[in-house]
């Protein structure tokens, strides 16, 4: 049985206005019509679930809209934090009401905003909790919101005074559907909505159903309770299997709530198996920024207000120190938060820029990167900052500069070009005496992305083998991203092992660069020797690749292999002369596509081509990356790896291994650009070749 919580309206009325509905109504609520709206509620309420009723205090007008009081989950009970002055003494009451009931009493930061229900939505049945700013709740208290929860949270911008509580605009119902109204929402927020809830599981309100609070309703089982529904919006939701009952609800519409106002849900759960989650990384971020200047002047911090609004964000005047005479500058120390890193770097930006006279700095920066020469050649400074694959920025000469060559496991080197600064990432072993390189973290910050959201869908390994179908979904959006890179005269480069051609995948591969589909080949001395193998005999390492049995005497064949080509002098060579006709090498050496391979100590001959000075090899692979958009790596731990560590997130990877754990491996890069397939490679690339056709 759902419970709920009222509190009878003895001490209502419009004794003030704090949201536009009271304009005009300040006096004007009969207390009799209210009470009987209201009894009419609750009658409607106990007859679906527990009624529990909180007392009204005298001089608290608008304690009877239960829902900004507070929020429950679980055993947790989030008091309200009023945004507006008239309604703070409400908090202690509903703090008391709270411990006595048994819950435990989460409380927020005095000065970050928070309105409960009212702008704190649970998504029934999901791991998410809605939550509204912009008008009365903050958008930091989101933040603490998901920390202290241990809940996501979906953060909307609500853009209209009249829609000031998620409540008024926004319903989440089970099945991950919603109703709402859209024109409530930033486009920032709307999308967020469209990104998490599919298009047939959204009803967008009419302006004449959201202007009489309709998606002001209480849900309790399959019955939606609210003040008003166009038959319209029945019938939509009469098809979702909701019954809805309105009941007039005007008096209290007067001071801007009608029935979830009135109503606070006491029995929200985390569904089972998310409970134990671990911490939940909120991507809201916050940026405590310096002002110093005449800001008294033309209105500079009104002005800085609104604009950090208007993009999206939120600002709190955390310290404020004014000149004491018209001469004198001000100060003031201005934490500006944004629902996430990107968008609070433009803000950020953006307040620079409209403040021209006025000096902003980052508080809490630690100044400068610390700069050491470099004393031995190959050898970094022992605290030297080591890159990770992540956009950095280093701060020289009080400018922020971003790295550039951007990889794991090096230094940043900083030096002088064209008399500007500029930072790069470089191997310690690559260092030369006099190289200047940043020691430590001070000065440095790196954009590491948020995890992607619990229970998204992430990549393919999830389930270790990957369904035929989602293999097919995968390399259809693959070929398309292929098509559409060479049609840019964009970079695809594959890396590939050995098993591309016992698999029997080579004559695909070798389609792909006869097609112009991919820009370098990167591999070690085997994936070529059975490639070679292959064309010379029809076999890789000794098995017969359309029988698929072993052929007597099959194991010399590589070696034969390589012998024959080294008597050639090259691959290149043995092409041009004939003695290769076909297969991965012979495109490559046909369309001037260039291929490394890179040795190791297990290698056979090597071919005249196989770089066996390690450090060349992994340049020259580094050489071929520059640039790529999609890296594609078909069966190969090793050299995946190798190439994952040399490059920057942001590309586009997308690994094939019939190994989990070679997926799961790459995928540990923690981007969504990551995709890992496991499956079989030889099924994988005749799947693409086809639909590359
Ligand atoms: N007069 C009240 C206020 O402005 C109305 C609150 C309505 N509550 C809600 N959850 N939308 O605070």
């Amino acid at each position: 049985m759902a419970r709920v919580l009222v509190c009878p309206p003895t001490s209502f009325g419009v004794e003030y206005v704090i949201n536009p509905w009271m304009t005009g109504n300040v006096g004007a609520v009969s207390a009799r019509t209210a009470r009987r709206q209201w009894d009419a509620l609750v009658h409607i309420l106990s007859a679906r679930c527990e009624v529990s009723t909180i007392d009204p205090a005298p001089g608290l007008p608008d304690m009877c809209f239960v829902a900004n009081g507070g929020f429950a989950l679980g055993r947790a009970f989030v008091p309200a934090t009023f945004a507006v002055s008239q309604r703070t003494p409400e908090t202690a009451l509903f703090h008391d009401w709270a411990s006595a009931a048994g819950y435990d009493v989460v409380a927020l930061e005095e000065d970050i905003p928070f309105e409960g229900e009212g702008d704190a939505l649970w998504w029934p049945g999901q791991a998410l909790l809605w939550a509204g700013y912009g008008v009365r709740s903050s958008l930091e208290c989101h933040r603490t919101l998901a920390e202290r929860l241990r809940v996501h949270v979906a953060s909307l911008r609500l853009i209209d005074a009249r829609f000031y509580h998620l409540d008024t605009c926004f319903v989440p119902l089970p099945d991950k559907r919603v109703i709402y109204y859209p024109a409530a929402f930033d486009l920032r927020s709307r999308r967020l909505v469209e990104s998490l809830v599919p298009a047939d599981r959204r009803i967008e309100v009419s302006d004449e159903d959201a202007l009489h609070f309709a998606c002001n309703a209480v849900r309790l089982g399959n019955t939606l309770i609210c003040n008003h529904a166009s038959p319209a919006l029945r019938r939509r939701l009469a098809d979702w299997g909701y019954e809805v009952i309105a009941t007039p609800l005007d008096e209290f519409i007067k001071a801007g709530g009608a029935a979830k106002c009135l109503t606070l849900l006491l029995d929200q759960e985390v569904p089972a198996g998310f409970e134990s989650r671990a911490a939940v990384r909120s991507p809201i971020r916050s940026q405590a920024l310096e002002m110093d200047g005449h800001l008294l002047d033309k209105s500079v911090l009104p002005r800085a207000f609104e604009l950090v609004a208007e993009a999206g964000g939120s600002a709190r005047l955390e310290r404020f120190r004014g000149g004491a005479r018209a001469d004198q500058t001000s100060h003031a120390r201005l934490k500006v938060s944004a629902p996430e890193q990107p968008l609070l770097e433009r803000i950020v930006q953006q307040l620079h820029d409209a403040t021209p006279d006025i000096a902003v700095a980052v508080a809490g920066e630690t100044g400068d990167a610390t700069l050491s020469a470099v004393k031995q050649a190959g050898v970094a400074p022992d605290d030297f900052c080591c890159s990770t694959i992540y956009p950095t920025d280093v701060r020289v000469a009080g400018r922020w500069l971003r790295v550039g060559a951007q990889r794991m496991d090096a230094a940043i080197r900083v030096s002088v070009q064209a008399e500007e600064a500029i930072a790069a990432c470089v191997l310690p072993r690559d260092l030369r005496p006099g190289d200047l390189v940043v020691r430590g973290e001070n000065g440095v910050r790196v954009h590491v992305p948020e995890t992607p959201h619990a229970g998204t869908d992430f990549g393919f390994m999830s389930a270790g083998v990957s369904s035929e179908r989602r293999v097919e979904n995968a390399v259809e959006e693959l070929a398309l991203e292929m098509r559409r890179i060479r049609a840019r005269h964009g970079r695809t480069v594959v890396v590939a092992g050995p098993v591309v051609i016992h698999t029997g995948g080579g004559r695909h591969l070798a389609d792909l660069v006869r097609d112009g589909y991919v820009q370098a080949l990167l591999a070690g001395n085997a994936l070529a020797v059975h490639d070679l193998e292959a064309n010379l005999y029809g076999t890789s390492l000794g098995v017969d690749l359309v029988r698929g049995a072993a052929v007597r005497g099959g194991h010399r064949h590589h070696l034969r292999t390589i012998n024959r080509i080294r008597a050639a002098g090259s691959i290149a060579a043995a092409v041009r002369s004939g003695l290769i006709g076909g297969g991965v090498m012979f495109e490559c050496v046909r369309g001037e596509v260039p291929f490394e391979l890179a040795g190791s100590i297990r290698d056979d001959g090597p071919l005249p081509e196989t770089r066996m000075d390690l450090i060349e090899a992994q340049a020259a692979y580094a050489r071929q990356l520059v640039g790529a958009d999609l890296i594609l790596m078909l069966a190969t731990m090793l050299h995946a790896i190798g190439v994952g560590n040399m490059t920057p997130a942001g590309v586009r990877l997308v690994c094939v291994d019939i190994n989990p754990a070679v997926v799961t491996k790459l995928a540990d890069r923690g981007s969504v650009e990551s995709t890992g397939i496991v499956t079989d490679v030889g099924l994988f690339l005749n799947l693409l070749a086809q639909r590359l056709r």
